[in-house]
């Protein structure tokens, strides 16, 4: 049997969405992972200091006795600047900046990146030391909007050489060659990513389970982010996007985007990355990494995982998870905390 152990591990990109639906996912996160980056796309989005504290506190009950650290985020707002944010510093993690309309409840996000007006929101995130997070994609044609949203990443890395910008769920090859090319960019990789193509979604009978945005790109493109995982690039952080829509949003005319991984992700990963002879490099990506870019110290958790095989299940609640009904090489056998 092999095994590995891992310790404080992080998702640094995750949808608990609220009500209902957050008692059932928040417990599955909370289990496996010592903390997570708690996306702001509610309706309507977290966008100020109470919204964001009642939402932690609504995370925190839905838990219950796991331990478990909700980093919790903004969703970007040209107008912020350095009164709004400063008293609220402590509290906020990072903040999220979406393209306005490019994904799930996003309608509130930028439109156009004149960086002379956003100049004020992001000088005083680079002031303040808050991290900004973006979701990288351009309104053009559905297979190069993230390609087409480097220039942007990059013209917004040299403005604000003091900003620590996250490229959230890259999917490109372009998008891990801009991390050597600017000391301020970092970025996430999605679970689903390293692991399927365009060819998984469309290729055959069409899957709208694995239907997200951004959509997923060529082989050559997840061989690229691969291996940057694998090789622990230090620029890169697991954060799965974990992203529950309930069954019937997603089978059906219109299917929303988004693939829920969260309950399966550490042993998709272990699998991944022993099939690949690299489970040495896990830790770095699935923690390490993201403890030193953030500047985390997550609540201790240790995970163990084996060889063994889970049956993953058919839903939970009304979610339909990846590789539901199937089998995967690997699974949690014990987690402590210290
Ligand atoms: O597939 C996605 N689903 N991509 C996103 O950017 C948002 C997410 C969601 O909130 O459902
Ligand atoms: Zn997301």
């Amino acid at each position: 049997m092999t095994e590995i152990i891992l310790h404080e591990p992080l998702d640094m990109h995750l949808h608990l969405r609220d009500g209902a639906m957050l008692r059932i996912v928040a417990p599955l996160s909370a289990h496996s992972f010592s903390g997570a980056l708690i996306m702001p796309n509610l309706v309507p989005p977290v966008t100020d200091a109470e919204s964001m504290r009642a939402y932690r506190k609504r995370i925190l009950a839905a838990i219950g006795d796991e331990t478990f650290e909700p980093y919790m985020t903004l969703f970007f707002k040209p107008e912020y600047d350095l009164d709004f944010l400063a008293p609220m510093a402590e509290e906020l993690t990072a903040v999220k900046l979406y393209p306005a309309g490019i994904t799930t409840n996003s309608e509130g996000g930028v439109s156009g990146f004149d960086i002379e007006e956003l100049r004020p929101a992001l000088g005083a995130l680079s002031e303040l030391g808050i991290p900004l997070c973006i979701h990288g994609e351009t309104g053009g044609f559905v297979m190069d909007r993230e390609k087409e949203f480097v220039p942007i990443y990059e013209a917004l890395a040299d403005a604000f050489p003091d900003l620590t910008i996250i490229m959230e769920h890259i999917t490109t090859a372009e998008s891990v060659a801009a991390l050597d090319r600017h000391p301020n960019l970092y970025a996430t990789i999605t679970l689903h990513h390293l692991l399927i193509t365009l060819d998984d979604v469309a290729g055959g009978m069409l899957q709208p389970h694995l239907f997200c945005k951004p959509i997923a790109k060529r082989p050559e493109d997840r061989e690229a982010l691969l291996q940057a995982a694998l090789d622990a690039h230090p620029k890169v952080m697991f954060g799965s996007d974990s992203a529950p829509h309930p069954q019937h949003a997603k089978e059906c005319p219109g299917c929303a985007a988004g693939v829920f991984t969260a309950p399966i992700a550490l042993p998709a990963l272990a699998e991944l990355f022993a099939r690949h002879g690299k489970l040495e490099n896990l830790q770095h990506f699935v923690s390490s990494n993201a403890q030193r870019i953030y500047g985390l110290n997550p609540p201790k958790k240790k995970v163990r995982l084996t060889d063994t095989p889970m049956r993953v299940p058919e839903k939970y609640g009304e979610v339909v998870p990846m590789f539901a009904g199937e089998e995967i090489g690997w699974s949690i056998d014990a987690v402590s905390v210290k």
